[in-house]
């Protein structure tokens, strides 16, 4: 967590963990600095809120979805960059003190760090924007000089906020190693078809599946799930917070529910759905249970504030998930 005392701007010198040399999971993605601030209700169009005090933390769909698998356990690697700053060195102290492998991620020299800000109401809902910075020149370069990490990994994870033929490429060079690619279509966004026959399983919230299949947010989640299969990927799941989500694959539709809890921040519950997913999937459990464990993950980091300080470890899933076995 990056603390704000006498000097704003600094993390606290973490512990670093062992870096994993040959990952079983690799994270193509953004890495933003989150500036948060609570409000009594997210702002309207034109609409000034006075909120409560500034709090930062490392964030970024990439960087928290690395920080949640390697927190569940999984050997995970980053692929990305920063700038050459203050911000940049605290989201790179982040992944160490996670155990991720930052070896794949680079100062850019002419760009500063993403920065993301936030704003949180009591019921846990948020809005944020990005300011991408250094997210946006991840090239296609970069993911050829990573390429050793592919050669090892059983998944690659990709949000969308570094530019897409990064991605495509990085797509490219996981199946050419036969490693599973997980699309999280986050932020929303259209995406090209060559793209989406390309990948394993394709994960959308019903904002980013109302983007992808040009339609208002879908009336009926099982009809929208397998119209997100549709797309082209082999597998896709409809995620919708609270209400669990929706799993479809050829022939088969399942249905997990979420977990109760009661929420404080829904900042990256869905970056803390993909890596519990990912964990799961690289240890071998199929896709339907690998979703059960994404969610038990979802939900014990919407019940704490904050991004990556709000991730669980792999103990507090598997509470959460024996809680459910026996109740
Ligand atoms: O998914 C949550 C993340 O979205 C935040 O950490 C923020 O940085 C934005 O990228």
């Amino acid at each position: 967590m990056v603390r704000r005392s006498s000097s704003p701007n600094r993390v606290s010198a973490p512990t670093p963990s062992p870096q994993p040399l040959s990952p079983d999971v690799v994270v193509l993605g953004g890495l933003n600095l989150d500036i948060v601030v609570q409000v009594p209700a997210l702002p309207r169009p034109g609409e000034t809120v006075a909120g409560g005090s500034l709090a930062m933390h490392p964030g970024g769909k990439g960087a928290n979805q690395a920080v949640a698998a390697a927190r569940l356990g999984a050997g995970t690697a980053m692929i990305g960059r920063v700038g050459a700053d203050d911000f940049g060195r605290q989201l790179r102290a982040a992944l160490d003190a996670a155990g991720v492998s930052t070896v794949a991620v680079q100062d850019d020299p002419s760009e500063p760090t993403g920065v993301a800000l936030i704003a949180v109401e009591p019921s846990g809902q948020n809005s944020i924007v990005v300011a991408p910075g250094a997210n946006l020149r991840v090239s296609p370069d970069d993911v050829v000089a990573a390429g050793r990490l592919f050669e090892s990994a059983r998944v690659c994870l990709m949000p969308l906020e570094v530019p897409l033929d990064t991605i495509a490429a990085a797509a490219e060079r996981a199946q050419a190693a036969g490693c599973k690619v997980i699309l999280n279509a986050a932020p929303a966004t259209e995406l090209p078809s060559e793209l989406l026959t390309t990948i394993d399983l394709l994960v959308a919230n019903e904002v980013e599946a109302a983007t992808l299949l040009h339609t208002r947010l879908p009336a009926k989640p099982d009809d929208a799930a397998l119209a997100l299969l549709a797309l082209g990927a082999r597998g896709a799941i409809l995620t919708l917070g609270e209400r669990g989500l929706w799993l479809a694959q050829a022939g088969r539709l399942d249905y997990v529910p979420a977990f109760p809890v009661r929420a404080v921040d829904t900042t990256a519950a869905g970056d803390a759905f993909l890596g519990g997913l990912a964990a799961a999937h690289v240890r071998g459990t199929e896709l339907a249970e690998a979703c059960r464990y994404g969610a038990a993950a979802a939900a014990l980091a919407v019940t704490r504030p904050g991004a990556q300080p709000s991730l669980p470890a792999a103990v507090e899933v598997e509470a959460l998930l024996g809680q459910q076995a026996n109740g």
